[in-house]
This record gives C-alpha cells, sequence and structure tokens, in this order.
C-alpha cells in the first residue's frame, strides 16, 4: 500500500498513553518502513516543552521499552518529533497562552496541506469538543483530516451524544477514528478469520449448538495513582461498555457480506441493539459487582498508594463486574454471555470461551461437552477441547484433550501490539477496526440502566481479597445454572 507523508498531531502527547503505547508503536512502523520520510509526530501538552526537552523526555522514558538495532535509525526517529504548548478549552485567543500554541502549531502545518493530517486525541473527553473546535478556528482542518478519539466516549449516553455531536460539527463521521485497542489485538481480528472462512464452525455457531459463552478480561494490576480517573469510571465504563461488548458483538454478529468496514460494522451494532436491557429489579440478579480489599502485600482499592485520598465515591467504585448478558434474537435465544472483568485478579487473562452443550446422546460415560477457547492474552492461540479416549484396554474412558492452535509457536513473525495495527490503519485511513458512532451510542444505551441501577442501590460493591477471582456473587452467577467460570491455564 501507499505510504501517504503525515502529520500526526497527538494532544497529550507526554502522556502515559502516548509514551507507552503509542511512540513505542510508532517507532516499530518506523523501523518497518512504514512511515513515510517526511512524517512528523507533534506532541501538544501544557508542558512547555521545547523539540529538544520532548525527543530528551522519549530518549530517556522510550528507548528502553523497544529494541533499538541501529541508533541511526532511532536518532530518525527521535527527529520526527516535535512539541508545540498549546491552551484547549479557553477558545483559541482566550486560553491562557492567548492563542499563542494554535499559532505556532498552524505555522508548524503551514504548507503541508497536501499531507494526510491526523490529530490524535490522547486526552480526557471533555476536550474532545473544545480542541476540535479550536483546530477548526485555528484554520488546521484540512479535507485530508481524520481525527482519532481515544476511549472512554463520554460517561454515559448523553456525554456520548454530546461530544459526537461536537466533534461531528467539525468532522465527518468518515474522518472519525473511535479507538478501542481490542479491537487491534491479533486473536480478535482472527476471530473473523476463524468464524468466517472456515466452513466447520458456522453451522454450529449458534443456540442449537452452543451452551453459553464466558468473554473475561482479568488483570493483575490495580489502579496505583488512578484513582482521580477510575473512581469516575469503575469496570463497567472502563472495560466492558467498550472491550468486551466489542468482543462480544465479534463473537455473536451474524456473517456479513463482505470484509468491508461498514458491512462488519452494520452487523457489529445489530447485535448490540439485540441486547436485553437489564434494569430496575433485575440488575442484581444479573449483574455483580467487586472490590478488591487488601491480601497480604497488595494493598485494597482504598488503599492504592499515589492517589487522591478516597472519597465516598470511592468505596461505591466497581473494580470487578460480572454481567449475565442476553441477545434476543434468532441465532442466539437462551444462550446467556457471562462477561466479566476485574483488577487483582490472580492471573492476567483475555479470553472467550464458547461451550458446547453435551452430545444428543451419551453411549460413553464421563464426556465433558466440548469448549473453545478464544486466548487473547497472553499466549494468543486457539483451543479446541474434544473428547478423546484414554490410551489402555479394558473400559473405555474418556478425557477431554486440546486441540491447540498457538499463534506464537505456528507464525515466527513478531506479533504486532495493538495501538501499531490501529495507527496504521488510522494513516491508511482504514476505520473497519474503530466504533461506529452508532456502535458507541448502542452501547451505552445498554449500559446506562445498568449504571443507573447501581447508583441507586443502598449497598456497595461486594468485597473481594486482591488476588482472587472476584466476590462470591460472580460464581453464583453461573452457578445457580449449573455453570463455572473456565478457570484453567
Ligand atoms: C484500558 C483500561 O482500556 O485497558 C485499563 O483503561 C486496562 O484499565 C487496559 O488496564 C487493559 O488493556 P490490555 O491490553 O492490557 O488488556
Amino acid at each position: 500500500a501507499d505510504v501517504h507523508t503525515a502529520d500526526l498531531v497527538v494532544f497529550g502527547g507526554t502522556g502515559d498513553l502516548s509514551m507507552r503505547k503509542l511512540l513505542p508503536a510508532l517507532y516499530h512502523s518506523d523501523r518497518d518502513g512504514r512511515l513515510a520520510p517526511e512524517t512528523r509526530v507533534i506532541a501538544l501538552s501544557r508542558g512547555g516543552l521545547t523539540d529538544a526537552d520532548f525527543r530528551g523526555k522519549v530518549d530517556a522514558e522510550v528507548r528502553d521499552s523497544v529494541p533499538v538495532d541501529d541508533p541511526a535509525m532511532w536518532q530518525r526517529f527521535l527527529g520526527r518529533l516535535h512539541h508545540v504548548s498549546v491552551d484547549v478549552g479557553g477558545g483559541i485567543h482566550g486560553g491562557t497562552d492567548e492563542g499563542t500554541g494554535w499559532k505556532t502549531l498552524a505555522g508548524l502545518l503551514a504548507g503541508h496541506e497536501d499531507r494526510d493530517r491526523i490529530f490524535y486525541l490522547a486526552s480526557p473527553p471533555r476536550t474532545f469538543g473544545p480542541f476540535c473546535r479550536e483546530a477548526h478556528e485555528a484554520g488546521l482542518v484540512t479535507p485530508r483530516s481524520r481525527v482519532v478519539l481515544e476511549k472512554p466516549l463520554g460517561n454515559d449516553l448523553a456525554s456520548a451524544r454530546r461530544i459526537n455531536d461536537e466533534v461531528g460539527a467539525i468532522f465527518d463521521e468518515r474522518q472519525i477514528f473511535r479507538i478501542d485497542h481490542y479491537l487491534g489485538k491479533e486473536t480478535v481480528q482472527n476471530l473473523l478469520v476463524l468464524r468466517f472462512a472456515n466452513a466447520f464452525l458456522e453451522p454450529v455457531w449458534n443456540s442449537l449448538w452452543i451452551d453459553h459463552v464466558q468473554i473475561t478480561a482479568a488483570e493483575t494490576v490495580g489502579t496505583p495513582g488512578r484513582r482521580g480517573y477510575y473512581d469516575h469510571a469503575g469496570a463497567l465504563r472502563d472495560m466492558v461498555q467498550n472491550h468486551l461488548l466489542q468482543l462480544l458483538t465479534l463473537t455473536a454478529m451474524e456473517p456479513p457480506a463482505r470484509n468491508d468496514r461498514e458491512a462488519i460494522r452494520d452487523e457489529k451494532v445489530k447485535v448490540l441493539r439485540a441486547l436485553r436491557l437489564i434494569a430496575g429489579g433485575e440488575v442484581d440478579r444479573f449483574t455483580v459487582r467487586g472490590q478488591y480489599t487488601g491480601a497480604g502485600d497488595l494493598p485494597g482499592y482504598l488503599d492504592e498508594p499515589g492517589s487522591t485520598p478516597p472519597t465516598e465515591l470511592s468505596s461505591r467504585v466497581e473494580t470487578f463486574t460480572a454481567i449475565r448478558a442476553e441477545i434476543r434474537n434468532w441465532r442466539w435465544a437462551g444462550v446467556p454471555f457471562y462477561l466479566r472483568t476485574g483488577k487483582r485478579m490472580p492471573y492476567r487473562r483475555s479470553e472467550i470461551v464458547v461451550q458446547f452443550k453435551d452430545v444428543p446422546h451419551a453411549i460413553f460415560p464421563g464426556g465433558t461437552p466440548n469448549r473453545l477457547v478464544l486466548r487473547l492474552q497472553p499466549d494468543e492461540g486457539i483451543r479446541l477441547h474434544i473428547m478423546a479416549k484414554e490410551p489402555g484396554a479394558g473400559e473405555v474412558a474418556l478425557k477431554p484433550v486440546p486441540m491447540s492452535l498457538s499463534f506464537g509457536e505456528t507464525f515466527t513473525a513478531r506479533v504486532p501490539e495493538a495501538y501499531e495495527r490501529l495507527l496504521g490503519d488510522v494513516l491508511a485511513g482504514n476505520p473497519t477496526l474503530f466504533m461506529r458512532r452508532d456502535e458507541v451510542e448502542a452501547a451505552w444505551r445498554w449500559i446506562d440502566p445498568i449504571l443507573d441501577a447501581w447508583k441507586a442501590a443502598a449497598g456497595l460493591p461486594e468485597p473481594y481479597p486482591a488476588g482472587t477471582t472476584g466476590p462470591a456473587g460472580a460464581h453464583e452467577l453461573l452457578g445457580r445454572s449449573g455453570r463455572a467460570w473456565h478457570e484453567e491455564e
């Protein structure tokens, strides 16, 4: 494909996301020859850095996290980096800097209107609207411009709509790229290939053969230093509204007619619209919230270091949630989709587990139903647990054995990080792996009633000791119907 020259303007460009994910991803792209020679990265922040300061910061903080086999190549990468101090939110002449930041940026971009111009907003969502408006007022939005929005996109349906309206007043929908980095993970894209490039799965991919689906994103990390964000987010907004629901749509969607950006997103949004709303009194039955407490060396949520002191809000926020979702359509009627995510769990693991039903008529004792496990991380791969006969004379004894595809063992090429893939798609102008406006809003429409019920609830989240698999309620959620979370390695 053509590699266009681009000016990538990153607002929040010195922040955590930029230093940990975006800049390493850009360096990898550069190293693989996927950035045009003149492509520039212009970080914007309030920090008052010079280009040299910013390059020094990246040299100090990023260099060790990427493979630098050729120092000249690293220097060339640093040479692409620029920094401009911009004050957003006061209007372009009203900010504390009287608009000098915008003027400096305009000067840097002037004469490069023929390049792809990408505004990457790695900043809190309340800045999205003001940023777009001010960039427009400063005359920076060209026909070749795109804007990338990081999650969270709002904190409920109303705020998401407002942000979408504000951004939509300046950019066309086809110029807007809403990131959900889970969509950039290899196994997630492989899910579509597995489903739609193999004949044997599709006939059994429905309620006749599938008992239930489990989608887990478990993390060992806590939230040190993140209380300011996390108190207002919680696991439902931070992980379920976006990452877990995206995995659910890809698992459940109908086959699209083409591998085409709109065809795929059309099918995904239909799944979101078919989700049965969980509201009011049902919320207690179908959702679980938990918060980790200190255990051993691990602090509890309320004692995480490096944060502002806990408030009343902190004790109400969920660091774990499990939900029994239902998709009301022909294919999935009666098949529960269990979603689960939490901080400070005993392992880091994201996976989709498709649990098949038992054989219609069992002639051997001791069989267990088939299970397909798509592991997103770590050790990406696909495992199908099938029943086999244990070798030996005498009675037939059954044993579940995995048929296993490990990407790491099968393919030797380096697996790109999600952000690398997605940044490449932004540069190439391909929005397939980004969330369309209607998808984001349909997801909030399902989340909102759960948030409302939790807010109104008298009780607090169920405590679970740090380093465990969540509160008892999460196990009861499945246990009630004789099911259990998939826990094997
Ligand atoms: C982010 C959340 O979107 O995803 C974080 O804000 C979470 O809280 C992270 O830790 C998990 O991403 P990954 O790629 O490590 O599974």
